[in-house]
C-alpha cells in the first residue's frame, strides 16, 4: 500500500494533468514535497500500468489530511474514492471548496461532517 517518491516520479505527467482541473493545481514540486508520513498514507490507483486515482496525504496532529484525491473522468462511481477513503485510519481530515458539490456530496456520503468554515473578502 505504501508508495514511493519513485513511483511518484514515474507518474509525474499523470498527477500534474489529472490535477491540472483544480484551481490550485499542484505542480511537480507540490508533489514531491516531504510531508510528515505522506509517504506511508498516500496512494495511487492503476488501470492496466496507467494512473487512475491518486490520494496524497500527510499527518497533521492526530489527523491524517488528505491534500488531494482525484479519480480519472470515465472511472467515477465505481467506488475507487470510496475504496481510497477506507484504506485511512478512522481521524481524516480535508479541506473541500464550497462549490465543489459532488466532492462535498462525496464526503458527506462518506461520514465526513463539516468542522470549519473559512471566509475570505475580497474588495
Ligand atoms: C470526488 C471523487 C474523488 C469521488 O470519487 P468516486 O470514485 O467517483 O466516488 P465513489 O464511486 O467511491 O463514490 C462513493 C460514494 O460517494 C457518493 N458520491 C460519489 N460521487 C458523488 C457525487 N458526484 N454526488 C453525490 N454523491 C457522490 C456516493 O454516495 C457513492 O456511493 P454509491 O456508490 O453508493 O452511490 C471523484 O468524483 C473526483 O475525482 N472528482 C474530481 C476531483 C475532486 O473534486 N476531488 C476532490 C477535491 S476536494
Amino acid at each position: 500500500m505504501v508508495i514511493t517518491k519513485k513511483q511518484l516520479n514515474k507518474h509525474m505527467n499523470e498527477l500534474i494533468e489529472l490535477d491540472s482541473q483544480f484551481p490550485d493545481a499542484w505542480n511537480k514540486k507540490n508533489f514531491l514535497m516531504d510531508l510528515p508520513s505522506k509517504l506511508k498514507y498516500s496512494r495511487l490507483i492503476f488501470h492496466t500500468t496507467n494512473l487512475i486515482a491518486y490520494m496524497i496525504c500527510s499527518k497533521k496532529e492526530d489527523y491524517i489530511h488528505i491534500h488531494r484525491i482525484c479519480v480519472r473522468e470515465g472511472f467515477r462511481g465505481m467506488g475507487l474514492g470510496k475504496n481510497l477513503l477506507d484504506s485511512l485510519p478512522n481521524k481524516v481530515s480535508l479541506c473541500v471548496d464550497i462549490n465543489n458539490s459532488a466532492a462535498f456530496d462525496f464526503y458527506v456520503a462518506n461520514g465526513f461532517t463539516t468542522t470549519h468554515c473559512l471566509m475570505r473578502k475580497e474588495k
